[in-house]
């Protein structure tokens, strides 16, 4: 029997990646989308391209905890041989607090936070040990992010929580790996905020491809923190350096400028 890997928003660019990384790797697929109809075309194209890959799919939007028991008790019955989680799904939310409504606030807050937390502590209490558990997180956990605050702190919580995790769980073989990416060219909205960020974005952004490859690479070595792109790394250990207030300001300026520059265009 092969073994299995789960992906939450397994639609979206990166997770499309991961899949695509994972079944080359000869892994067989579970699959998670909130709409069912994508998600299964996204499983019967992956069994197409990769005639020897398995794919089950299953509607799970992360923050609707029925969705998610639900999905626990099918694993009951489908989910054998499933030895890692990829943690892939998270709610993009680009703007000031002030800027969003209650719902969607609390919508980063449940798919980032309490969806995600839940689904790591449910797979880990299904599955018990010998696993492997990849959350994708943002180099934004890093550093507070004026005008992306609510996604950049929940990217923050999972960090933090990832890190602490693999400690409790050292001795039940279970590798625990944060991803924390610079920008990935994966919605438009994404691709524009690249582009306005100049040189920086350039310098920051590693195709979705690349990441899948390098974070499986570094999730066997059960790498605790994993940055993709030496430039990332290097504004990883700047920002620890300048500290937290100083480099919000640098980040909320460039930001703001950014988004002028958009909305000139
Ligand atoms: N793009 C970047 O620059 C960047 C940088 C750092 C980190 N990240 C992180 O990378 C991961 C993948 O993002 P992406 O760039 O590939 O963007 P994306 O194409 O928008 O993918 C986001 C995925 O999250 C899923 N999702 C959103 N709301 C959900 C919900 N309520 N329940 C379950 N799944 C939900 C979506 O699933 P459906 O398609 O099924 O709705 C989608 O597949 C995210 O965790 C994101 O925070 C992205």
């Amino acid at each position: 029997m092969k073994n299995v890997t789960i992906i939450t928003g397994a639609c979206g660019g990166l997770g499309k990646a991961f899949c695509r990384e994972v079944a080359r790797q000869g892994d067989d697929l579970i699959i998670t989308g909130t709409n069912l109809e994508r998600t299964k075309a996204n499983a019967e194209e992956l069994m197409q391209e990769f005639p020897e890959l398995n794919v089950k799919f299953f509607k799970l939007d992360l923050s609707v905890e029925q969705e998610r028991d639900d999905f626990f008790k099918w694993l009951e019955n489908e989910g054998e041989g499933v030895h890692r989680l990829i943690n892939n799904a998270g709610y993009i939310a680009e703007g000031g607090l002030l800027e969003f409504d209650d719902e969607t606030v609390k919508k980063v807050i449940r798919v980032n936070c309490e969806g995600t937390v839940d689904l790591t502590q449910k797979f880990i209490k299904c599955y018990k040990d010998n696993l492997e558990i990849l959350t994708v997180s943002s180099l934004g956990a890093f550093y507070p992010m004026p005008y992306m605050s609510i996604y950049s702190s929940t990217k923050r919580m999972l960090e933090g929580l990832m890190v602490a995790l693999r400690y409790e769980v050292k001795d039940q073989n279970i590798k625990v790996s944060t991803l924390c990416p610079g920008g990935i060219p994966t919605t438009q909205a994404m691709i524009d905020a690249i582009k306005t960020q100049g040189v920086s974005g350039k310098l920051s952004a590693k195709t979705p491809e690349y990441i899948a490859k390098y974070a499986l690479k570094k999730l066997k070595k059960n790498k605790a923190i994993i940055i993709p792109g030496a430039f990332n790394r290097f504004l990883y250990f700047t920002g620890k350096l300048a500290g937290e207030t100083f480099t919000a300001k640098v980040v909320g300026r460039r930001w703001l400028k950014a988004n002028k520059k958009r909305e000139v265009k």
